[in-house]
């Protein structure tokens, strides 16, 4: 069975079962920050599972591209090495939501198995947690399992809980036992069962994982039940085709055979056993799919995941002999074989490439860059043999230059590196990133936020609130007090809560105390009132007025709404490629980030400005609606990439035929009160990304009439008017430009006349002159001259200084044919000390600097003794 119909055959199976068949989320979790990329098929379930989502079914399956690199299920340094390891996969799921539990999902497995997929029963085996009868009676009762079969595994990670039959999502989240399937690949390959010493081995693989979802853990470690008994599994598409497909190495499918062969091409190679090319093959398909999903390759993040990937693939390619670009060629062959079940693939192909193509031109530039610094470094080594860790780690890290590369250099010169101190670079390195990596910010401290606050300032700024809950310091009290901070909860708000790139409200809450909300945050569906109590004291259960800021609400939403009209305009005006990366608006002004890969051009900026202010002319009516996702999908909404949403939705419509947009913030009535809508920046914030900074209404006049003062401004200065100030500065400009060349003529007349006089003042030495002589130059100038003295004198050694604030300069100069009995760096290595410096450098030019000044004349008088001794 093909790969495409394994795929296909599982859906439908479970789609007879009465399961909805959902498409693959993005690799991208939406809205869950605890995770870098989508690892498995039920992460975009998670809060369906946690009980805060609601679906409009209670079964469903998916085929759910994962990518395991980075995180809590991290595979990348497996890959290419093992038969199963991979960055990217498909893992086929099926789910249930508080509908059916263990018996139904085993018995639904099992059948699959062994009546769809036609797996001989007696190849078959599975575990259970160790603490789970029920399961256990299911698999021997039901199903008729031997009890041999039927593996108990404990917590045999150490933890309570640390257990390969206990699934965890991350460190927090759903979790629960659970139970996995086996397939037995026979007798002739090593291994042993699992729970057994030898079962590392390759002969007894898992296929499916089924988890009985019960708990909650939270980041303390306490597990709260779930609302209700759920079940998620997961079985690696790539692993079952492999079977089905009587086959070992998840490699030797037809997928990735003709991935392989299309890399084989690519990089030139007949050995298509070579395990770069799986390494290649496997990455092409995580790198292609992250780009989809809309990571561009960065420093940091997940764009710095993309690009540790894309370069370990190219220096595979690399290794197998090709130093051209190549990687972006295979998105083709990725299209070929996943295309049709991954439409947005083939949507984006192009693109896909480009961005590849781009990355690779750069790394050779990296590569480039990194070879000057590590010659530098290794120029300064003096007599030391190895290149430091803390020289390797950053030119690794921050210059992309891959360690092993500095390795293969040092050995070319017969050089170390200092592995150790490498290792103890990246160590730091890794725990900055962790500590980096949580970031979720819990503003709530250990208080566990689950109440819903009902939002009503989509209509009203002002209303009687009661208070729910106070928390100072991160507990719950019952009071507060004035000038204490702290979080208020009410039971309703006109406060909009920080959320989807809208600024939280400010505002004040009136009662028997008398409270400043300097924000409003937002924790799930709770409205958090963060602020400090200026008078009297508020308990829980006072009735407090609240009071939204309305000139601060006003101002934002009109930024808000020309928001929606500015992402319109960019994806007509720029191309419907133009995805929202990111927003921020508040009162001041709104921020969109968008990709796309070149910058603005003035007149597209232009364009974008008519057509927004256009729409604000036309002053539609901004029109609000609740519907279901499938009805705002048919509506044509314009839906955020990867971004998750409730089963109703609200959607915005600002003209039928403009904007359609899901949004929950706040807006203004008709486009006509934005007023007038200025762009103030266009510029990249990475790579594939941009930002737009925009000003609405008030703020867009005083950005336009800034501008006007600058420039009148500019022509008070020139002595000009506004008409002729751009031509006044030109030519003052042209002026400036003629003198600094005029300049730069004397200066270069001045240093070879300079030059003249000093190559003058050379000695003969056997096979040439000598030169040693304290000059007038600033440190930077000195390699110029140092340059012009070896031509001018042919063959010499020549030994400048030059003193500047306090400091000594020193620069030696060999040129070739001596170098083999003077090496500058040896001649600055005998001089250096002299002058309380240090230095060295190649044999024949070395630098050094130094700190004593009034030793330099009798230290230069010891040159020509030595010099002449080694000629
Ligand atoms: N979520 C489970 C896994 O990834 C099924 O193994």
């Amino acid at each position: 069975m093909k790969s495409s119909e394994l795929r296909q055959s599982f859906l439908s199976y479970f789609e007879s079962k009465q399961h909805q068949v959902v498409e693959s989320s993005s690799l991208i979790p939406g809205n869950d920050p605890t995770l870098l990329f989508t690892n498995a098929g039920m992460v975009q379930f998670k809060d369906v599972f946690l009980g805060t989502d609601k679906r409009n079914y209670t079964r469903a399956t998916t085929s759910q591209r994962c990518v395991r690199a980075g995180g809590k299920h991290n595979d990348l340094e497996n890959v290419g090495y093992t038969a199963r390891h991979h960055t990217f996969f498909e893992m086929l799921g099926n789910f249930s939501f508080g509908d059916y539990f263990k018996q139904d999902a085993i018995g639904y497995a099992w059948e699959f198995l062994t009546k769809v997929a036609k797996l001989p029963q007696e190849k078959l085996l599975v575990t259970v947690y160790a603490e789970d009868d029920e399961a256990f009676d299911i698999w021997h009762k039901e199903i008729g399992l031997p009890k041999e079969k039927i593996i108990r595994i404990g917590d045999n990670k150490g933890a309570r809980y640390a257990s390969d039959n206990f699934w965890q999502m991350g460190d927090t989240g759903p979790c629960g036992p659970c139970t996995e399937v086996f397939y037995d690949h026979g007798e002739h390959i090593w291994g042993g069962p699992p729970g057994s010493p030898e079962e590392d081995g390759d002969r007894f693989i898992e296929i499916w994982n089924v988890v009985f979802m019960q708990f909650n853990r939270s980041a303390n470690g306490d597990m709260a039940p779930l609302p209700k008994p759920s079940v998620d599994t997961g079985m690696g598409l790539e692993r079952i085709a492999a079977i089905l497909q009587g086959v070992h190495s998840n490699y030797e499918i037809d997928l990735f055979q003709n991935l392989i062969k299309a890399s084989a091409n690519a990089v030139g190679t007949n050995d298509l056993e070579s395990q770069s090319l799986r390494v290649i093959a496997d990455h092409i398909r995580s790198c292609s799919f992250m780009i989809v999903d809309g990571v561009v390759p960065s420093n940091e993040g997940r764009g710095y995941v993309l690009r540790r990937i894309i370069r370990r693939a190219i220096r595979h390619g690399n290794k197998l002999g090709q130093k051209g670009v190549f990687f972006h060629t295979l998105v083709e062959a990725l299209d070929s074989e996943m295309g049709e079940a991954y439409p947005e693939l083939r949507k984006l192909k192009e693109r896909v490439a480009s961005i590849l193509l781009k990355e690779e031109e750069q790394f050779a530039k990296t590569l480039d860059q990194g070879m000057r610094i590590l010659e530098e470094a290794i120029s300064e080594l003096g007599d030391s043999k190895v290149i430091p860790g803390e020289t390797v780690f950053k030119l690794y890290d921050t210059y992309g230059f891959p360690a092993d590369l500095t390795n293969d250099v040092a050995r070319e010169n017969e050089l170390e590196i200092d592995e150790a101190g490498f290792e103890a670079a990246m160590e730091e390195q890794r725990a900055r990133a962790r500590s980096a990596s949580n970031f979720s910010m819990d503003m709530s401290g250990d208080v566990s936020i689950d109440s819903e606050t009902e939002f009503t300032g989509y209509t009203e700024l002002e209303g009687d609130c009661v208070v729910e809950a106070l928390i100072v310091d991160g507990s719950n009290v019952d009071e507060i007090q004035a000038g204490q901070d702290a979080v208020v909860l009410l039971k309703s708000t006109p406060f909009y809560g920080e959320s989807g790139g809208q600024a939280g409200d400010q505002g004040w809450l009136r009662g028997p105390g008398a409270f400043k909300v300097s924000n409003t945050a937002k924790q799930g569906k709770a409205h958090l009132h963060q602020g400090v109590l200026k008078e009297g004291a508020i308990k829980v259960g006072d009735t407090v007025a609240a009071q939204v800021d309305r000139s601060m609400r006003n101002a934002t939403a009109l930024n808000h709404s020309a928001t929606h009209l500015v992402h319109e305009a960019l994806r007509r005006i720029v191309g419907d490629h133009v995805n929202q990366k990111g927003s921020l608006v508040n009162a001041e002004r709104l921020r969109f980030d968008f990709s796309h890969f070149e910058g603005l051009t003035n007149a597209e900026i232009e364009q974008v400005e008519d057509m927004v202010n256009e729409q604000i002319r036309l002053n539609h009516e901004v029109i609000t609606e609740i519907m279901d996702v499938d009805s705002a999908k048919e509506k044509g909404a314009m839906a955020l990439f990867g971004e998750k949403y409730d089963s109703e939705v609200r959607v915005l419509t600002m003209g039928a035929d403009y904007s359609i947009e899901l949004c929950g913030g706040t807006h203004v009535k008709r486009t006509g009160d934005i007023g007038l809508f200025k762009i103030v920046t266009e510029g990249g914030i990475a790579a594939g990304v941009r930002r737009i900074e925009a000003v609405t209404g008030k703020a867009a006049i005083d950005a336009v009439r800034q501008t006007e003062n600058a420039l009148n401004g500019v022509a008070a200065v020139v002595k000009g008017n506004k008409e002729n100030a751009l031509e006044k500065v030109s030519a003052l400009n042209d002026q400036a430009r003629a003198l600094q060349k005029e300049i730069d003529a004397l200066k270069s007349k001045l240093a070879a006349a300079a030059g003249s006089d000093l190559a003058g003042q050379a000695i003969d030495i056997e096979g040439g002159k000598l030169l040693v002589a304290q000059v007038e130059s600033d440190p930077k100038a000195l390699r110029d001259l140092l340059d012009q003295l070896k031509s001018k004198l042919e063959s010499a050694v020549i030994l400048l200084a030059a003193v500047n604030d306090g400091k000594v300069s020193l620069i030696a100069g060999v040129t070739k044919e001596l170098t083999k009995k003077v090496k500058a760096g040896d001649l600055i290595k005998m001089v250096a000390p002299l002058v309380d410096g240090k230095g060295g450098g190649r044999p024949d030019m070395a630098q050094a600097g130094g700190n004593n000044p009034a030793a330099l004349p009798d230290a230069l008088e010891q040159v020509p003794a030595w010099v002449k001794e080694r000629i």
